[in-house]
């Protein structure tokens, strides 16, 4: 009796993906509308779930923010998924998960590569070192049998993504890339009525991914993703989940892109008069600008520290830390370089055309999508989906009714380990829900799309050659 199907697993979880009918109100954002009749949308396939005879074991390959989190899963279900040993070279996060997962002084490391001189131990490596450093732990785990949780992008080049898929190929490993929106509840049930057909053929689809200001000041001007040779270009580094969406959602082969973009807000130019380098070193702009980091981080806590590296997680630590260190900088004299806007025209096979937009500039979060299809459409905000039929129906659902625990990415993260954990305990790559090549596909058209956009927007073609 040990065998689950995949809907009592999802409602372990707390989730169902039946539609909620709600009265006919408005995406958020949208002006309310009229009273309609409502429909139930169709709901996703339910797939078969068995508890597996033993957890699965993994090694981190970096516990930062990732990394700590695909580990902090292992302490949610242990039957299922179990640490084994880590590889991190800053001392207080090692240690910090060495003691959450009772590691054995033989199973922690400084550094990947003494994990991978020693005989496997353990099925699976969780890599989650920086952008530019996937290639080589991920090759080098592939070399010693390793299954592989890859954290997204794959690799900052398409020779190196090609060679780790053909190292994938001949070693017969499974591998989930960390594309967790195909897992999340709102993002399965929006590909759900696209599938099921109800709107017809797709069209057209807008998409926006609105990064939100702050979010992009952290990441992108002050921190590891700001600078494209240090990382890898924005349009891979953050938006490769919207790609492979539209890939998922058109269940067609992207064929050409074109892009525009630039940096606008985060240069010199638009500094502050006065403002020095680091802000705590009286900046005369500190109460009106809303990146003053001695205020972000610590006084208005408008974003959140992880990333800042001091064993010192006080208030006086992280200050101090501040006072040097790269969030501590001001966001107009910083060394970045990657666009605050981006937009995207994508060509499918069939016709299909696609407008994906990448904003620093806005107040809010959460992608925005509209679907446009031959009977009739969708808006959606990934919260609500409202879904209009031409010849009559609207259906709003609500991922929040609907489905619970949708922390990370939406309830993404947790529940694409519990697929990894299904794959390689059976062995069976079908039991995930997506495949490295079609990931691959994304990074093809990010990789394009930022050919284009360095030529000033002259079309590039994707060839997915493997
Ligand atoms: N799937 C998603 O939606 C998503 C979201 C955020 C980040 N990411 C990706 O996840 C990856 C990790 O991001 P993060 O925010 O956790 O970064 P992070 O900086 O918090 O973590 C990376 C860790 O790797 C460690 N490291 C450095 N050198 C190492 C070595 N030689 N051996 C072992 N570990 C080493 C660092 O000390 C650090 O703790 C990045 O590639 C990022 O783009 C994916």
């Amino acid at each position: 009796m040990d065998d689950l199907n995949r809907r009592q697993i999802l409602e372990l979880l707390g989730a169902s993906f039946g539609a909620t009918v709600l009265p006919a109100t408005a995406v958020r954002g949208e002006a309310a509308r009229p009273a309609a009749p409502t429909f139930a949308l169709p709901a996703p396939p339910v797939r078969p779930y068995t508890r597996p005879a033993r957890p699965v074991t993994a090694v981190i390959i970096g516990h930062g923010s990732r990394g700590s989190l695909y580990g902090s899963f292992a302490l949610k279900m242990p039957e299922e998924w179990r640490i084994a040993g880590v590889a991190e070279p800053i001392d207080y996060r090692r240690e910090r998960c060495a003691a959450d997962h009772s590691l054995a002084a033989d199973r922690v490391f400084t550094t990947w590569e003494q994990v991978f001189e020693r005989p496997r131990l353990a099925d699976v490596a969780v890599i989650t070192t920086q952008d530019r450093m996937h290639f080589a732990p991920a090759m080098a785990a592939l070399e010693r049998g390793y299954d592989l949780l890859l954290e997204k992008p794959i690799a900052p080049s398409w020779e190196e993504c090609r060679a780790i898929y053909r190292k994938v190929v001949e070693r017969n490993a499974i591998v989930a890339v960390c594309h967790v929106l195909r897992y999340a509840p709102y993002f399965v049930q929006l590909r759900e009525v696209i599938a099921s057909g109800i709107i017809g053929d797709v069209v057209s689809i807008q998409h926006l991914e609105p990064v939100q200001h702050l979010h992009m000041s952290h990441s992108f001007v002050r921190g590891p993703w700001r600078r494209k040779d240090e990382s890898t270009p924005i349009i891979l580094a953050k938006s490769c989940h919207d790609l492979d969406l539209l890939c998922w959602w058109t269940g067609r082969r992207c064929t050409r892109v074109s892009a525009f973009g630039s940096l606008t807000k985060f240069t010199a130019a638009n500094a502050p008069a006065g403002a020095p380098a680091h802000c705590l070193d009286g900046c005369p702009a500190e109460a009106a600008c809303p990146y003053h980091a001695g205020n972000v981080y610590v006084h208005k806590k408008t974003w959140g520290t992880y990333h800042i590296v001091t064993p010192d997680r006080s208030a006086a630590g992280i200050l101090a830390e501040l006072r040097k260190g790269q969030y501590g900088r001001c966001v107009y004299h910083c060394d970045n370089d990657v666009p605050d806007h981006m937009v995207t025209n994508l060509e499918f096979a069939g016709g299909i055309t696609t407008a994906f937009s990448l904003e620093a500039c806005t107040s809010y979060g959460g992608r925005r999508t509209r679907v446009m299809g031959t009977l009739g459409d969708i808006v959606g905000d990934e919260e609500l989906l409202e879904v209009t039929l031409f010849a009559g129906g609207k259906a709003v659902w609500d991922v929040t009714q609907a489905a619970a625990d949708l922390e990370g990415h939406g309830g993404g993260d947790l529940r694409m380990v519990r697929d990894l954990v299904q794959a390689v305990a059976q062995r069976d790559p079908a039991l995930l829900p997506t495949t490295l090549q079609r990931s691959m596909e994304s990074h093809q058209m990010a990789f394009a799309a930022e050919e284009s956009r360095l030529a000033g927007g002259a079309p590039r073609t994707v060839d997915l050659a493997l």
